[in-house]
């Protein structure tokens, strides 16, 4: 048996109510023995109302959006950014024992860093192939960093927390496992919002697909990588909902 170049465990899921299996990296291995259990089941609320229903609403962020108002306006950030950021509030409803300030911090900026990369390969790199593992998905992690070091320590932010908000951004797309608790609740997040309306008429033209092709992939790539069970409910509840309006079971 050949030794894999990545870790396996778990890019998120798993079915429901499997174990994690072994993971190198230290940072995982803390998280999958704390999180053994796969979808992370919540302790908290879970909602699964549209979206729109429950919007970011803590006002102490606006400064940080404010700041970055220049990195929104690329890759359908202004809409992306603000959606995964009301994911990720619900989510740490349902998940009480995470940072939510870390949580919320790093879903903001997580995707700052497409506004300073080559704009030209963002769809034709980004979104094409094996997306995951395109130049450009680890230039936009590192970009994102970047920002995050510009914009946080003017606003009264740590350097300590300024790092962890960077450990979460670094890698949130191309590394294929979650390193915490609020590692995993930035990662639903950023996957969640691609369920709602907003996010399948986004994203599935970034893709270059028809909506119900879209859709198929989100039920069978998406809701397996989702890593905690409130992430899994609020994808299925959502996708049930976004189908049965976009009438993908006929327009196809
Ligand atoms: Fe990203
Ligand atoms: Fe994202």
């Amino acid at each position: 048996m050949t030794t894999p170049k990545t870790p396996v465990a778990d890019a998120g899921g798993g079915a429901s109510g499997t174990t994690v299996a072994a993971v190198a990296h230290p940072a995982a291995e803390a998280f999958a023995a704390a999180y053994p259990v796969r979808p992370v089941p919540a302790t908290g609320p879970v909602e699964t109302s549209p979206i729109a229903t429950t919007p970011a609403a803590l006002e102490e962020l606006d400064p940080l959006w404010r700041a970055v108002v220049h990195e929104t306006r690329t890759r359908g950030n202004d809409i992306h950014l603000p959606i995964s950021l009301a994911f990720a509030e619900r989510l740490c409803r349902a998940y009480p024992d995470a940072d939510a300030e870390l949580v919320r911090v790093a879903t903001l900026l997580h995707d700052t860093g497409w506004a300073h990369v080559d704009e030209s390969r963002i769809i034709s790199e980004g979104f094409a192939g094996d997306w995951r593992k395109a130049a450009i998905r680890y230039e936009h992690e590192k970009q994102g960093c970047e920002v995050a070091r510009r914009v946080l320590p003017g606003l009264g932010y740590s350097p300590e927390f300024v790092e962890r908000v960077c450990d979460i951004i670094d890698g949130h797309d191309t590394r294929p496992v979650a390193h915490s608790l609020e590692d995993a609740l930035m990662r639903d997040a950023d996957r969640l919002w691609r369920f709602d309306q907003a996010g399948i008429a986004l994203a599935s033209s970034w893709f270059g697909m028809d909506p119900a092709t879209y859709t198929d992939r989100l039920a069978a790539e998406i809701v397996p990588e989702l890593i905690t069970q409130a992430a899994h409910d609020m994808a299925v509840a959502d996708l049930a909902r976004s189908t049965a309006l976009l009438k993908t079971a006929v327009i196809r």
